[in-house]
């Protein structure tokens, strides 16, 4: 990997990697949320009946913020584009559970950009394994234009956790300890330990695929991912296989880390 340079006045570089279309580095947070914003008020800007696929999580607090914002800015209308999203743990209740990826998302996608077609994943449904294969039917159904992607403990996306082959759809499937231990020690909720999730093979199939990632610990994940080999053990190195159709935006924080792997 090599660092560009470029754009001085908009604080913007950008990291070369040989698989990766492009690798975003913005000097703080909210500098990257607001850029990945722009990208996806931009895809409805140019496409109003575009299929998005929303990922849920902290990281994406403020590009739905931005996204919020930049529509009425912008005068950019959801209205008439379709979502899906990543995932959702289960059992989960949006009516009950602050925890529920649904909730979040009516509260900061759905209600506030006026999609009027948002499928959901059902975290209550009764057979969780039909709930992943009804959701899998849908999305097959759509090409996803799209898919906005967080990334989560050991390198995972969506909830497809270290090991999850690259052709799993979408499933029903068992949290690892790390992904837990983040939910129920450091941010304190009572999550279950399943969930379902769009397996790889759904993210793969998107257009165009957009990672947000701050931090340091983030870099670290991004820096197996994009530094190590391409394996199942770490699940984001999955998309070096289609890099030609990511974007990558992260934060300096992350950057440092994620370029101390650099060749
Ligand atoms: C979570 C979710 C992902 C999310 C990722 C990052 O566990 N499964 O959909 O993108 O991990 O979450 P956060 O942004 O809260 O760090």
């Amino acid at each position: 990997m090599s660092v560009n340079e470029r754009l001085g006045g908009l604080q913007l570089t950008e990291i070369n990697h040989p698989d990766i279309k492009r690798i975003l580095v913005l000097p703080d947070r909210e500098m990257a949320a607001n850029e990945a914003a722009g990208m996806i008020v931009g895809t409805v800007g140019d496409n109003p009946v575009a299929v998005i696929s929303y990922a849920t999580g902290e990281t994406m607090i403020p590009v739905y913020a931005a996204v919020s914002r930049m529509t009425m800015e912008r005068g950019v209308s959801f209205t008439t584009t379709t979502a899906f999203h990543l995932d959702e743990y289960y059992p989960a209740d949006p009516r009950r559970d602050d925890f529920s990826f649904v909730r979040y998302l009516r509260d900061r996608v759905f209600g506030p950009f006026g999609i009027a077609t948002a499928f959901e994943l059902d975290g209550m449904a009764t057979d969780p394994v039909a709930e992943a294969s009804r959701y899998d039917q849908l999305l097959q159904g759509y090409t996803v234009d799209l898919e906005i992607l967080g990334v989560g403990p050991g390198g995972h996306v969506g909830f497809n956790e270290r090991g999850t082959l690259f052709n799993q759809r979408t499933a029903y499937v068992e949290l690892g300890e790390e992904t837990i231990r983040r939910d129920r020690i450091e941010r304190n909720q009572g999550t279950p330990a399943y969930a379902l999730t769009q397996g790889i093979a759904n993210i793969l199939e998107a257009r165009q695929i957009l990672l947000v990632a701050y931090g340091e610990r983030k870099g670290k994940w991004l820096r197996e991912a994009l530094c190590g080999p391409i394996d199942s053990v770490c699940p984001a190195s999955a998309l070096r296989l289609v890099g030609d159709r990511v974007t990558m935006v992260i934060d300096q924080e992350a950057a440092e880390v994620l370029q101390q792997g650099r060749e």
